[in-house]
């Protein structure tokens, strides 16, 4: 195959964003887009309440800074500020841009945006469209890019990313329909594969395929991981699916109630209530939950999100997709009744250690979107700063990646690379194997769930890293029983388990290594903040022996100072 000069792995918001300001940059580029899924499913379009912008249509005193401020708060001081100010400052000009490219915002009666206020926030700064922002964004970006005329290879699933050690040489991966290998040499890569919160299962918000595959597969070739102990638990997922139930419901006036009709934000978050930060609300659900003030049902304990005194007519015009899924998965009309809801894993802060250009310590390997860790959300991700991350860091890596490949030799991928890949999956089809994916991934779902949850403990997360390494030896014995080519769901979930298992390891051991609570991480032993230690990014590598290394590097300060984060 002739090499690309940019391969982007993954169609969602960052990956084509990154392609169409690929183009932008130089139209002569050849430029393919790999992805196990259909463009359009990807996982962006779950992305619900919207996307933060400083705007300022609804509060006219909104500026950037606050926006920045907002950020590096809610990371609880983690964030690089570096990042987090470009993040903020590029926000407005890359609304704007997808406003111009036909996303058809929600409007304040002025014409203007619409923007509602969302969790961490100062001001109302989240542009909106109802509750489909993301699937708005991402069907934009598709079209751009089908009118650019870029190469999309859909149901395509990324093996490994190969470099040689100077360079990036591109990617091997499977036709998913035929079942074929096949190496993609490419000049540049970026690696835009979403994140890792699926690996959590029944407790997460996260579409089937957000398991972090390129990030495992950066793991794999080398290449530093950052902050992976950050896990979000988005406060309210649906209590028996874990579906997302938008913060844009709570944006809209909605009310978290306990089984004694109290809205007990007021005992967590006095002054901001409902819109406090994720990691506070979900704490404080958990604890609601703890005490006895939960509802009980057979699908576990849950809170309610009372939207009813919202009225009929705005949860139809600005919560529909909401309605609906509380309709489906709940039986539940929101305009009738409380939503029953819980915590649900959501957003995976930590990813592919990146500066602010996409780039990775490989000269012409990038990563964008959640998949990466540039740290703009350090301990904490505000909500409405994913969307933002995505457009702007699928820009900045899809310039660069740009400007990099007309600089670089066409990449090579030897055939013992792909042969070695080969032999790997050959393996899994051998009759002596005797594990089973199912009972491997529920195993891994569970432990993750019970040990390395919303609370920890250094008890909880030992347990937690001897499981995952029974389950790492477990997996050496997997067997795929369907030997077909053509799509062969049964492999692509040992890939997708492989990788989780890579993934939770660090997740684990980076949870286990960190005594101090920050943003995502609560120690039950270690309660408290503890910058004197512990202010400071984790770092995982993968050695020969396929073993996981933790080390750390320092946070990129700026000019706010570190404070105590209360709302
Ligand atoms: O709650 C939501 O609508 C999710 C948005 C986000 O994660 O940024």
């Amino acid at each position: 195959m002739k090499p690309y000069d940019i391969i982007i792995v993954g169609a969602g918001g960052a990956g084509m964003y990154a392609a169409m300001e690929a183009l932008q940059t130089n139209p002569g580029l050849n430029i393919a887009v790999v992805s196990k899924v259909y463009p359009t499913r990807s996982h962006t379009s779950a992305a619900q309440g919207g996307v933060n912008a400083a705007l300022a249509n609804r509060h006219k005193d909104d500026t950037v800074e606050l926006h920045i401020f907002d950020t590096i708060k809610g990371s609880d001081y983690l964030a690089d500020q570096d990042a987090a100010t470009l993040l903020c400052e590029m926000a407005p000009y890359v609304v704007r841009e997808m406003e111009n490219l036909g996303a058809p915002f929600s409007r304040l009666e002025d014409g203007t945006i619409a923007q509602r206020p969302f969790g961490g926030a100062q001001k109302y700064r989240c542009c909106y469209c109802a509750d489909r922002t993301g699937h708005t964004l991402l069907q934009t970006l598709f079209e751009q890019c089908m009118r650019k005329g870029v190469k999309f290879f859909s149901e395509y699933y990324l093996l490994s990313i190969e470099h040689d050690g100077k360079t990036a040489q591109g990617i091997v991966v499977m036709n998913m329909q035929t079942g074929k290998i096949e190496a993609m040499p490419a000049k540049t890569v970026i690696i835009a594969t979403g994140g890792y919160a699926k690996m959590y299962w029944q407790k997460s918000s996260n579409a089937a395929g957000s398991t972090g595959d390129g990030i495992a597969a950066a793991l794999r070739a080398g290449l530093a991981l950052e902050d992976m102990e950050f896990v979000q638990f988005h406060p309210t997922g649906l209590r028996k699916s874990g579906l997302l139930i938008s913060e844009g419901a709570r944006g809209e006036g909605g009310y978290l109630v306990n089984n004694k009709g109290e809205r007990f934000m007021s005992r967590y978050a006095p002054e901001k209530m409902e819109l406090g930060p994720r990691d506070l609300v979900s704490r404080s659900i958990e604890i609601e939950i703890n005490e006895g003030r939960g509802f009980d049902s057979d699908a576990g304990q849950y809170m309610h999100l009372d939207l009813r005194h919202l009225g009929g007519a705005l949860i139809k015009e600005r919560l529909p997709q909401i309605r609906q899924l509380a309709i489906d998965f709940e039986g539940v009309d929101p305009i009738d009744e409380p939503i029953p809801i819980r915590p649900t894993a959501h957003y995976s802060m930590g990813g592919i250690d990146a500066d602010i250009n996409g780039a990775t310590a490989i000269p012409g390997i990038y990563a964008a979107g959640e998949c990466s860790c540039i740290s703009v959300h350090g301990a904490n991700r505000l909500g409405g700063n994913s969307l933002l991350e995505v457009l702007v860091f699928g820009k900045q890596a899809g310039h660069h990646a740009a400007v990099t490949a007309s600089s670089l030799n066409p990449g090579a991928i030897s055939t013992a690379s792909v042969e070695k890949i080969q032999k790997e999956i050959e393996g899994y089809s051998h009759h002596d194997r005797t594990e089973r994916y199912s009972d491997l991934r529920e195993d891994l779902g569970k432990t993750l769930g019970a040990n390395a949850g919303i609370y920890r403990t250094r008890k909880k997360l030992e347990k937690g890293v001897a499981d995952i390494m029974e389950i790492k030896e477990r997996f050496k014995k997997v067997h795929v029983k369907d030997a077909s080519a053509v799509f062969n769901t049964n492999l692509f979930q040992v890939f997708e388990l492989k990788n989780m298992i890579h993934l939770a390891e660090t997740v684990a051991r980076g949870a286990l290594a960190r005594e101090e609570s920050r943003g995502s991480h609560s120690r039950e032993d270690f309660p408290t903040r503890d910058d004197k230690k512990w202010h400071k990014h984790s770092i995982f590598h993968m050695n020969e022996a396929g073993e996981v290394i933790v080390s750390d590097k320092p946070v990129t300060m700026g000019k706010h100072e570190l404070q105590e984060r209360t709302y």
